[in-house]
């Protein structure tokens, strides 16, 4: 039995007891039958969650582009690889097949070697969504280069400080980008970043917006006469299993963002064995993520899971408001999209558009819809399933996280009856639990806990680049012996999972993870700030928003509080980037806290949220007057 493609429940149960009772035999046998190795691995798998320490398919030798690129060029060489989709409508969407997908991968290697870049050396890259997004990070991986792909949302600072933890050698960026309307001027953000950044060497800068630019000496290049005069063959630089593939950051409740590091073997097999199920992507078929290859899900379901299977992958560069609402059906109906994969934000957002720019176009191509990065309330899912699916397309809820590198949880379409904010079963391979405060394990269904995983799973990141301590703190010490996700969960009489949220000090606004202890910081270098706490509150449509309590060092100093809130989402701006901007910012005459003096946030997360009704006790706290003050004062 192929144990790759699952078609219907009973093999779905079959599978997942197989790969709890056997996962070593399991994986191996996916392992063996569908990919492409230059060396068998030794052994399947070596773990320990204490250390923790997690190794599969060590021994085996292989490139992942080869696997994503090389061997279908032999079988289906003009099969589209990406379809890329430009910002402005008018402009022609461009097919890139196989074979010139592995042309111009190779002509990119060339170009980063002839720059000096060796396997193991980090390049950061700093782009928008256009086809050489996509080909840098497989560029690198084909010479075994790690790729740190930073989300060109992301400000100077965020940016400087993400190159700076992996010690990148080169940046890839371009002299702009196209959102809708805008045009950002990448490069300056980028020069910005590297007066602070000595360790990197070249700046490799792709052509889009025919901005004029600096270029400073020594230090950038246009890549575009490079990559013509490269060769286009490269061979693939022959990598361990456990090799780092990538690095990407996500932030955490404290501190500066995580750079989680993913392994080459593993991280394929995750997410080339997920994409496969979860989209039951068939042959000819076209498939569409939304999602910017900035965060894990283009990495995993618009680049490496698509191509490892021979997909066909759409990249839009553009935004689903430009030039109006309609945007995402337009594309939809022009590629006969079958799989179309985006986050909860987009859909409540559309949801409120007339439905007449849905109504316009013929969506009968689609099969599946799927749904990341942050619990679907009901409203959108049936919004979603009413009028995109036209009740006949499953939802795939999927629940999964930077860290797993590939979805986790979810339904399988055509296979897993869908109910809807259920995320539903796990995968084949994943054994999620529900813990409780005492580090219990909640045994039983119709319970709720903390989300864990208690088994390894080959897409897990293996550590957070240069602090395997800090990996071991976030992830294996709340519950010893357990992967802790962070999340809330409850699991219902049927054994299906409901994700309910963070329970740590990430916010999901818009899908985008942010850490509020980052944003604190930022806040509190105002020099009229005192001290300050972050928390989210629900939201329409970004699900949650940011509420900022501050308390400022004189009150009274003649300025005004509208510029000053000004001026503290401008500085937010500037170390993050917008995506962190407060919706709501109240000057306060303190912060509550303990007596120990830690802000007590689950009393301030209860007032922005305008749920005051029980605040719990708060005679313990050192300054218990505050809190009916920051009631009254309440925005
Ligand atoms: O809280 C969960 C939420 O997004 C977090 C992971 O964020 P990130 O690492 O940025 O990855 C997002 C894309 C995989 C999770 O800890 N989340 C993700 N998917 C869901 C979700 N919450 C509820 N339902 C989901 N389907």
């Amino acid at each position: 039995m192929s144990n790759y493609h699952i078609k219907n429940l009973e093999e779905y149960f079959k599978i997942h007891r197989k790969s709890v009772r056997e996962p070593e035999l399991f994986w191996e046998e996916i392992a063996e039958e569908h990919f492409v190795w230059r060396k068998r691995w030794d052994n399947v798998l070596s773990w320990d969650f204490n250390t923790p320490e997690v190794k599969w398919f060590e021994g085996a030798k292989l490139n992942i582009t080869e696997n994503c690129i090389d061997r279908h060029i032999r079988t289906k060489g003009d099969k589209t690889a990406i379809l890329f989709e430009p910002n402005d409508p008018n402009s022609p969407a461009e097919h890139i097949t196989y074979n010139r997908l592995y042309e111009r991968v190779n002509q990119f290697a060339n170009v980063l070697k002839s720059k000096g870049i060796k396997k193991g050396d980090r390049v950061c890259v700093y782009l928008p969504m256009i086809p050489e997004l996509a080909i840098a990070v497989l560029a690198c991986a084909r010479i075994g280069a790690i790729h740190s792909v930073v989300f060109a949302g992301f400000s100077s600072s965020a940016l400087a400080t993400r190159i700076k933890d992996s010690d990148c050698k080169m940046v890839i960026t371009s002299d702009g980008s196209y959102r809708g309307a805008k045009t950002i001027d990448l490069k300056s953000i980028v020069d910005d970043a590297l007066n602070d950044c000595p360790g990197v060497e070249s700046v490799l800068i792709v052509k889009r917006i025919n901005s004029s630019i600096d270029l400073k000496e020594g230090r950038d290049e246009w890549i575009e006469p490079l990559l013509e005069a490269a060769s286009k063959e490269c061979e693939p630089e022959i990598m361990d299993a456990e090799d780092p593939l990538f690095i990407l950051y996500t932030s955490g409740s404290t501190g500066t963002p995580k750079g989680m590091v993913h392994t080459t073997a593993g991280y394929m097999i995750y997410s080339a064995f997920t994409f496969k199920n979860v989209f039951q992507y068939r042959e000819n078929d076209v498939y569409w993520c939304t999602a910017d290859i900035g965060w894990i899900t283009g990495h995993s379901y618009i680049v490496y899971g698509p191509l490892a299977n021979g997909a066909t992958t759409v990249m839009f560069e553009g935004v689903p408001s430009y030039p109006d609402c309609g945007r995402f059906w337009e594309i939809v109906e022009k590629h006969k999209v079958n799989q179309f994969y985006t986050a909860p934000t987009a859909i409540r957002a559309l949801a409120k558009e007339k439905l007449s720019f849905i109504e316009n176009h013929d969506l009968s191509s689609l099969k599946v819809l799927g749904s990341v990065g942050e619990p679907i309330n009901e409203e959108a899912w049936h919004w979603y399933n009413d009028n995109v699916g036209k009740r006949k397309s499953p939802i795939v809820d999927t629940w999964w996280q930077t860290e797993t590198g590939g979805i986790m949880i979810s339904p399988i379409p055509y296979v897993t009856p869908t109910i809807p904010t259920y995320a539903s079963l796990p995968l084949p391979g994943i054994q999620p639990t529900l813990m409780d405060e005492n580090g219990d394990e909640i045994s039983g269904n119709q319970v709720d806990g903390r989300l864990c995983i208690k088994f390894p799973w080959p897409g897990m990141a293996r550590t957070i680049w240069g602090n395997h301590q800090r990996y071991k703190e976030t992830y294996f010490s709340a519950f010893p012996g357990k992967y802790f996700s962070g999340d809330g969960a409850l699991r219902d009489a049927v054994g299906y999972y409901r994700i309910t949220g963070r329970v740590d000090d990430v916010v999901i606004v818009s899908g985008h993870n942010l850490g509020t202890a980052p944003i604190e910081d930022a806040i509190n270098e105002h020099p009229a700030v005192a001290e300050s706490a972050i928390v989210g509150f629900p939201h329409d449509i970004k699900g949650n928003a940011l509420y900022g309590f501050v308390t400022l060092k004189e009150t009274g100093e003649g300025r005004k509080h509208e510029n000053l809130r000004q001026e503290i989402n401008q500085i937010i701006t500037e170390h993050i980037g917008p995506i962190a901007k407060l919706d709501k910012i109240q000057f306060t005459s303190g912060l509550p806290k303990t007596r120990s003096g830690k802000i007590m946030r689950r009393i301030l997360r209860k007032i922005a949220g305008n749920d005051m009704g029980n605040l719990g006790d708060t005679s313990t706290l050192l300054n218990p007057e505050v809190v009916q003050d920051i009631i009254d004062n309440r925005i």
